[in-house]
Parts: structure tokens; sequence; C-alpha cells
């Protein structure tokens, strides 16, 4: 295996510290830096040579980095540039016009992923089964399509990790909808999306490569606690409040009772998701399965949350890629990667 010099690019304030010494396991594990922390960490034990960056909004430091350093590749940990998290696919086009080898999502693939509508239009075209929706832009007045049914879900159309989704983002009547709406635009001041909601199991698949694609065993988040009554959602309470989690039995694993051909039909469904999504590096999906079977398509999260013991990594250990086996993987995937290069 060749040794590389590796820009590891990461917000400025997740930059993790040199040494944990002192931290207990509690605290490392909910530390805002554990990702960068443990991929860090993992590129030196796997011998590279590797020079964190912090970034903001400061084009010019990762010119320098890349002019000074000369890195065989940059490993993206970046979600935002400035602030503004539609601008993570400005940062790997960057990398493309500066001839700069990456790891993680292309612009393209970035781009049409995080625009729930569009991602769900392309998907639809291919025939791939997604709630059917409604966009309501922040400005617009707010007329619900006669076609859309109740029970509907509101969210932001490009925000991400459950930003603004709680219980009541789940809407019975025209009332709700509008007032959740009016939330969303003015919490995330984004453009608002109302979803069919779809009740069942919640599924998540992780997906790596860029041409030959790889799935991971299906995962599920479930509440073990969770009364009859409480719709499941994976509510920003769900994903970040550990009091929530522990109330609920918030919990994620792989999901259990799926039949062979069932997960299998799955990993295909994913594989061509990602393709028609233009995606590369690696990703996870998320799902929704009814009781009856149908599987829905809710949204792609390419270069998902990276850590150790976080879902993807998990499902990708249940296959028998370790930790490590993984981050050496999305490297040398990301030196395969192709993008369209000027002449
Ligand atoms: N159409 C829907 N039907 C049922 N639940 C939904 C729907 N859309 C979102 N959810 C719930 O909200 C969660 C977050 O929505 P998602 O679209 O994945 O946004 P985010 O990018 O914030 O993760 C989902 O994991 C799911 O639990
Ligand atoms: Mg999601």
């Amino acid at each position: 295996m060749k040794k590389l010099r590796v820009l590891a690019l990461m917000r400025d304030d997740l930059m993790p510290p040199d040494s944990i010494d002192g931290l207990s396991s509690d605290e490392l594990l909910v530390a805002p830096w554990k990702t960068e922390f443990d991929v860090v960490t993992t590129l030196n034990d796997l011998g590279h040579q590797v020079h964190q960056l912090g970034v903001y909004d400061d084009l010019p430091t990762i010119r320098k980095a890349i002019e000074e350093l000369k890195p065989h590749i940059a490993f993206n940990l970046l979600e935002a540039f400035g602030g503004v998290s539609l601008y993570d696919q400005n940062i790997v086009g960057y990398l493309e016009l500066k001839q700069v080898r990456y790891t993680g999502c292309n612009p393209k693939g970035l781009m049409i992923a995080r625009d729930k509508a569009l991602s769900k239009k392309l998907l639809a075209f291919h025939r791939i089964r997604v709630p059917d929706f409604a966009v309501f832009s922040v400005g617009r007045k707010i007329r619900k399509p006669k076609r859309l049914q109740f029970p509907l879900f509101v969210k932001s159309v490009v925000e991400d990790a459950s930003f603004g989704i709680s219980q009541a983002s789940l809407v019975r009547d025209e009332a709700a909808l509008t007032s959740r709406v009016l939330f969303v635009h003015q919490h995330t001041g984004t453009d608002a999306i109302a979803e069919e909601f779809i009740e069942g199991r919640e599924l998540y698949v992780g997906v790596i490569g860029n041409k030959r694609l790889e799935t991971f065993p299906v995962w599920e988040m479930v509440f073990d606690k969770k009364p009859e009554e409480l719709p499941l959602i994976a509510t920003a309470a769900a994903k970040w409040n550990l009091k929530y989690q522990k109330k609920w039995g918030v919990a994620s694993r792989a999901a259990k009772g799926l039949p062979e051909h069932v997960s299998e039909q799955i990993g295909r469904r994913c594989k061509r998701i990602y393709r028609i999504l233009s995606m590369s590096g690696y990703a996870r999906l998320d799902f929704r399965l009814e009781s009856s079977g149908r599987l829905y398509f809710l949204e792609a999260n390419p270069n998902p949350a990276l850590s150790f013991g976080e879902d993807f990594s998990e499902s990708a250990e249940k296959k028998g890629l370790s930790y490590n086996q993984l981050i050496q993987r999305i490297l040398n995937l990301g030196m395969r990667y192709q993008p369209i290069r000027l002449a």
C-alpha cells in the first residue's frame, strides 16, 4: 500500500486536539470533533502523512496548503463553506479545478442529493418509488395540490441532520400544514417540502464505490421503548439528544427479520439510485419500508457521518470491513475517481 500525503479538510472549529488524555470515553463519544479525530488517527495509523487544515470561508488557505504540501489527495470532511451547507459542492468543485484528488462525492452528486425534490423527481422518472410531494417556496402562497393527501410530512427541501424536524413535522390538516411550512421557512430560511407520510420501518443502507458498487447490510433505526401512539420519526431529538434517546430506547442496528430476497432487492435498488443520482465515493441511503413490503426512498446522504461506531462504519464492519479498511477504501476510491479534467 502506497503511503500518501493526505490533506485532511475539516471545519476550523472541529480540529481535533492532539491528545485525548484525560477525556472519559463518554466525553469522547459526544465530542463534536469525533469524526475528525477518528479519521485523522486512522489515517496516521495506516501510515499516511496527514496534514490537517481547518477551513471556514478562506479559499486562499486551501490553495496555499495545496501548493506547499502537494497532497496526493484531500480527505474531505467539510460539510459547508462559510457556514453555508449548499457550498459543500463548490469545495470539491474547486479541488477539481486545482486537479487535486479528493475522497467522497463529486459536486454533481452532492448537488442532486441535497435537493430532496430534485432527487425524487429523477428517481420517479426511473420508476423508483418515492413519496409524492409538493414544494412550498419562501414567500409564495401555500396551496396544497389536491392529489396530495394527509397525513403529510413537512421539512426543509435542502437541510439535513433533521434540522427543523420534530413530531410537529407530521401534519394532518390544512392549518397544521400552513403553520409548519411557515415554521420551516422562518426557522431554516429555506423552501419547504411536504411529502406523503410513509408509515413503516426506518432503514438505512451504506453504499460505497465509484463505478463498481458495494452495499452494506441493511441498518434500522428503532425505538425500543416507543409507545404505540408515538409516530416513528428520526427527529433532531432522536438523532442528537441523549436523554430523548435513553427515554425511548432509540438505537440503530442490523435490520432484523428481512428475508434474504428482500435484502438483496434493497441492495440492488440502492445501486440503481446511487448511479441515477450521480454519486461517487460513499453514501448512506434512507428508506421507509411499509408493512405491505413497499419500499420508499426518502433521501440520499453523500459523505455520511464517518466516525467509528456510526451507522455507516458499523454496517461496513458487519460486512467484514474494519474501520481501518473502510478509511483506506475511501482513500483508494478518491485516488481512482476521474473527474472530467480540462484538457
Ligand atoms: N415522507 C416521510 N415519511 C415518513 N417519515 C419521514 C418522511 N420524510 C422524513 N421522515 C422522517 O424524518 C427523518 C428525517 O428526514 P430526512 O428526509 O431523512 O431528512 P434529514 O436530511 O434531516 O435526515 C427521516 O429519517 C424519517 O424518520
Ligand atoms: Mg435522513
